[in-house]
């Protein structure tokens, strides 16, 4: 693997997973970062994926540098063959060579505006960055896809799996503000790839990129498509075909205890972080239903994995 940007980048997914669960029992890698340095540069906020990266790093024998890049560095252009006479202090040809020389795998995250479409899915920061960086890349979640929260989901769902192939519902609930597709995205790319049932169930306006969804069975109903789910994922995005707009939605979304009911006593969750009473009800977060800490725990051994992988592949 040289850089992880999108879930493409994985050579080998069996493997990777039994890697993350291998590590998440032995708990530790001693030597193989030892020398190594991993920076995590932040252009928006984060609690899990900064904080099990930098622990995932550290059990990996590495230094991690974390920089809040919107706040403390300097306003980066990414323009190529720009004038750059306005508020922009840096180039990123400059500013990756030269992180390149103090780390040895850069990771970065940098959200969608979610006002052009076109924009948001050149995916210019982070392929920017594979471009300019003579080190690997990883994805901490970017304007279209959270590979990293994809891995993590997948390892829980092998975890705590009762049937060979389980039904998995993706499911959109409501929320206050634009949010980006990022999540489900990947979330759905990494299900096609799994041995499961696997469903979307979205309000009308709200389906996700069809080059995404592809053959994935998408349900309006949230009631018929919860029906003998194993697992529920429940998560909320802006619209995708009236991009980054937040709809009118009739009928409550909102995952209570009652939605579950003709489930099969699923198993619900969240990459936080989650609204209560928004997206997922006090009835289901606080309940023996809910697995959103179980999997905020693997975050970590995801990180881990893909840490591993790089830099084992780098030597
Ligand atoms: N799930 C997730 O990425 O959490 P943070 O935004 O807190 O990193």
């Amino acid at each position: 693997m040289k850089n992880y940007i999108t879930l493409s980048d994985i050579d080998n997914l069996e493997n990777l997973i039994s890697e993350a669960r291998s590590l998440k029992s032995k708990n530790t890698v001693p030597d193989l970062g030892k020398g190594k340095t991993l920076g995590m540069l932040f252009f928006n906020s984060s609690l899990r994926t900064r904080l099990s990266t930098e622990k995932a790093a550290k059990l990996l024998g590495m230094e991690v540098m974390t920089m809040n890049v919107d706040k403390d560095g300097w306003t980066l252009e990414f323009e190529d063959g720009a004038v750059m006479n306005s508020d922009k202090a840096e180039h990123i040809k400059e500013a990756a060579a030269v992180l390149s020389q103090y780390c040895d795998i850069i990771a970065v995250r940098a959200f969608p505006g979610l006002k052009n479409k076109e924009k948001d899915e050149s995916e210019q920061v982070l392929n920017s960055f594979k471009k300019y960086a003579s080190v690997p890349v990883i994805n901490l979640e970017s304007a279209t896809g959270h590979p990293l929260q994809a891995l993590t989901d997948a390892i829980t769902i092998q975890e705590l799996k009762k049937k060979d192939k389980p039904k998995i519902v993706l499911s959109w609930a409501p929320h206050p503000k634009a949010l980006p597709q990022s999540v489900p995205n990947s979330f759905t790319e990494m299900m096609q790839k799994l041995d499961v049932e696997f469903v979307i169930t979205n309000p009308e306006g709200y389906d996700l990129n069809p080059e995404i969804r592809k053959e994935t069975r998408v349900e309006h109903d949230q009631e018929k498509a919860f029906e003998n789910a194993d697992f529920i994922y429940v998560k909320n995005w802006s619209s995708y075909e009236n991009y980054g707009q937040v709809l009118n939605v009739e009928k409550n979304w909102t995952v209570n205890q009652k939605k579950l009911e003709p489930s099969n006593n699923a198993k619900v969750m969240h990459c936080l972080p989650v609204r209560r009473n928004m997206v997922i009800a006090d009835d289901v977060l606080d309940s023996e239903n809910s697995i959103v800490i179980h999997q905020a725990n693997n975050r970590t051994f995801a990180a881990q994995a893909v840490l591993k992988q790089l830099l084992k592949d780098e030597d």
